[in-house]
């Protein structure tokens, strides 16, 4: 993954945050970006390179732009910029318009099982990440056949498997839990007909190992769907820094075509994004 974050998402991000920043006091571009840097500084317990880390050329942009629209002017010496009265209106507007009412994840996780409406019956799914079960519970309620792994690699994932074991006893269905890395899950090649996964690729230390596995795990033809935090504005006014761990619509696309996937779709549930994607059948025969 590129240590400088750039695109559509991060830029809708900065044309509200930095009226954030500026509504505190004057900065220069630089000072900017510094500060997002260390805003996001926590992400780093998650990975090294956790902290959002905006691009030169994107953070012209959109101060490139909000000059344009009068959120923000020149304030000299020093090559600083300030806010006006009209850009603090529009940032007070901004968070008003982004309150949240509904259930992002659970919207999402219907969302995800209706993608499954036309799985057979007989599919076995791998649920990555799987934490207390969330998902793979309601994939064993629909009659799936379910491997729900997770690493609990965090102190509150310590014990989730065993929490999901417990839940599936009571529960039923033809689910079984592990303490598995998906790096080193050692399934042979082609084994699932479905990899989910709810929110647990933000935490991973490695994404593209992940995506790898994943791909390698997955029947030709197979498909892998996945939920997390939406990259972007509604994703930080929903969960902060934290969604800048997670991964953008842009950067997905990159990621699963290079990793050996097609037919990518992309759906927007609130401050979640469900990604769906394809294992080609064989090498250049699909697009
Ligand atoms: C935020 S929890 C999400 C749990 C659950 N899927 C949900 O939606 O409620 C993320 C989980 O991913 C697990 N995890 C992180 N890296 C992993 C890896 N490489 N392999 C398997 N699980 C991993 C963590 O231990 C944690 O339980």
């Amino acid at each position: 993954m590129r240590r400088t974050r750039s695109g559509p998402s991060i830029r809708e991000f900065l044309r509200y945050y930095v009226l954030v920043l500026l509504a505190e006091q004057s900065r220069t571009k630089r000072q900017l970006v510094q500060g997002i840097k260390q805003r996001s500084a926590d992400n780093r317990s998650y990975r090294s390179s956790g902290a959002l880390w905006v691009g030169s050329g994107e953070m012209d942009k959109v101060l490139s732009e909000l000059l344009e629209t009068g959120f923000i002017q020149p304030a000299n010496p020093d090559n600083k910029w300030q806010i006006t009265w009209h850009g603090r209106r529009v940032r007070r507007q901004i968070e008003r318009d982004h309150q949240l009412e509904s259930d992002g994840k659970e919207r999402a996780a219907e969302k995800l099982l209706s993608l499954l409406a036309d799985a057979p019956p007989n599919s076995y799914i791998l649920d990555v990440g799987t934490g207390g079960g969330f998902l793979a519970l309601k994939l064993a309620q629909k009659g799936f056949r379910v491997l729900g792994i997770d690493s609990g690699s965090f102190d509150y994932s310590k014990d989730s498997i065993q929490q999901a074991q417990q839940q599936a006893y009571s529960e039923g269905g033809n689910v079984e839990f592990r303490q598995a890395d998906i790096g080193q899950l050692a399934e042979p090649d082609d084994t699932f007909d479905y990899v989910v996964s709810s929110q647990a690729m933000h935490c991973m230390q490695d994404q593209v190992a992940c995506l790898q596995a994943t791909h390698r795990l997955l029947k030709p033809g197979g498909r892998f769907l996945c939920i997390d935090f939406l990259v972007g504005l509604k994703g930080f006014l929903g969960h902060g820094w934290h969604c800048f761990l997670a991964i953008s619509r842009e950067e997905w696309v990159e990621l699963l075509l290079e990793n050996g996937f097609c037919n990518v779709c992309m759906y927007e549930v609130d401050d979640y994004l469900l990604v769906e994607a394809q294992k080609r059948l064989k090498a250049n025969t699909q697009g």
